[in-house]
């Protein structure tokens, strides 16, 4: 009894889970994961995260960038995801503006919700968390999907702080609050591919809705990642009184989808040094991870200032007569 006590203390849960705003870095027709080096990339994406971000990026962008629009001042990590338009009946397109999350400090400029949990919130399963590698790359969904898709989710917003339910596809009426796209990456790595040609056989996912608890990894991929996750809400409450008479949906992400099956997102490994797994050894949760408990944390002044340059030069905003980079539509 004694043995096995002391072998469950020595494994003893660190249950750290971070969750943080990172404001926009840009909103630009590039894919460094998926296309590198295209100038301009097939479609539009809103990505946050280090200033190493560019058409083409490889090595350890953690070692690379001199700013970050997150609040942990050590994550040069690049997070993004595809844009959100409205679709007038009179076939014109408009950006849908990114809202800050009110569960965030105020004033972050647009954006990302970016989550680092455990197996869930409340227990890593006896397993250590691992950090992701330097190098690590992965994508969660695909452009060309036509189906429900694990972890991917819409959730109709009545205010800023709904949370379910969680939908498989674009909500079907207007939304009060906006809308809120969730991604939930896979969590199990199979411990030595960095990012492999189609960016996702060396992870294995073991969740389905919100932050269930997963189960254990595979043996093919045994070793536990922190299960990341993204929020992006919305602002479509803008539109509302221009909702189509017959009822259809008139959103539609950058790539041409408004059912929503095609719903992905990216995600480039940058923390310095061994940040993300001190955090991850850790029992912090939240914003009480800031302040060099154990991160370190930026104010949102500084967030809002790091920025790259327009690397394409196309406008996005305005009325639009199609979606950037769709006119052989
Ligand atoms: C990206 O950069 C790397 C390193 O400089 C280079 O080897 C590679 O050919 C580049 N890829 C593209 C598609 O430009
Ligand atoms: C469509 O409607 C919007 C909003 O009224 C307007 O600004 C835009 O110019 C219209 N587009 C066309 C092609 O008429």
């Amino acid at each position: 009894m004694k043995w096995l006590y002391l072998a469950a203390a020595v494994v003893a849960p660190a249950q750290a889970a971070l969750r943080f705003g990172c404001a926009s870095l840009t909103i630009q027709r590039l894919d460094p994961l998926v296309e590198p080096g295209r100038t301009p990339s097939s479609h539009l994406h809103q990505i946050v995260g280090g200033n190493a971000f560019q058409p083409n990026m490889t090595g350890d962008i953690g070692e690379q960038g001199s700013c970050t629009t997150c609040v942990f001042a050590e994550d040069f990590s690049n997070y993004w995801t595809a844009v959100m338009f409205f679709k007038h009946t009179n076939g014109s397109y408009k950006r849908v503006p990114i809202m800050a999350n009110d569960a965030l400090p105020s004033g972050i400029k647009g954006g990302m919700t970016v989550y680092y949990t455990q197996q869930d919130f409340n227990s890593n399963g006896n397993t250590k968390i691992k950090s992701f590698p330097p190098g690590f790359r992965m994508t969660v969904g695909a452009p060309t999907h036509t189906a429900e898709q694990t972890g991917l989710r819409f959730v109709c917003l009545d205010t800023k702080s709904t949370r379910f339910p969680e939908l498989t596809e674009f909500p079907t009426k207007a939304c009060k609050g906006g809308i809120m796209t969730v991604h939930h990456f896979p969590a199990c790595w199979d411990g030595k591919t960095l990012d492999p040609p189609d960016h996702q056989s060396h992870m294995y996912n073991t969740v389905k809705n919100a932050f269930q608890n997963s189960g254990p990894c595979p043996a093919t991929h045994p070793v536990r990642m922190p299960q990341l996750a993204y929020e992006t809400l919305w602002d479509t409450a803008q539109f509302a009184s221009m909702w189509p008479k017959d009822g259809s949906n008139p959103f539609v992400m950058s790539y041409g989808d408004n059912k929503g099956y095609g719903t992905h997102a990216d995600y480039v490994f940058g923390w310095k040094g061994d940040s993300l797994q001190r955090a991850m050894d850790s029992s912090c949760m939240f914003n009480a991870c800031e302040n060099g408990k154990p991160l370190k944390s930026q104010v949102v002044s500084s967030m809002n200032k790091c920025a790259v340059k327009d690397f394409v030069g196309e406008s996005i905003d305005g009325w639009l007569p199609e979606l950037p980079g769709h006119s052989m539509k």
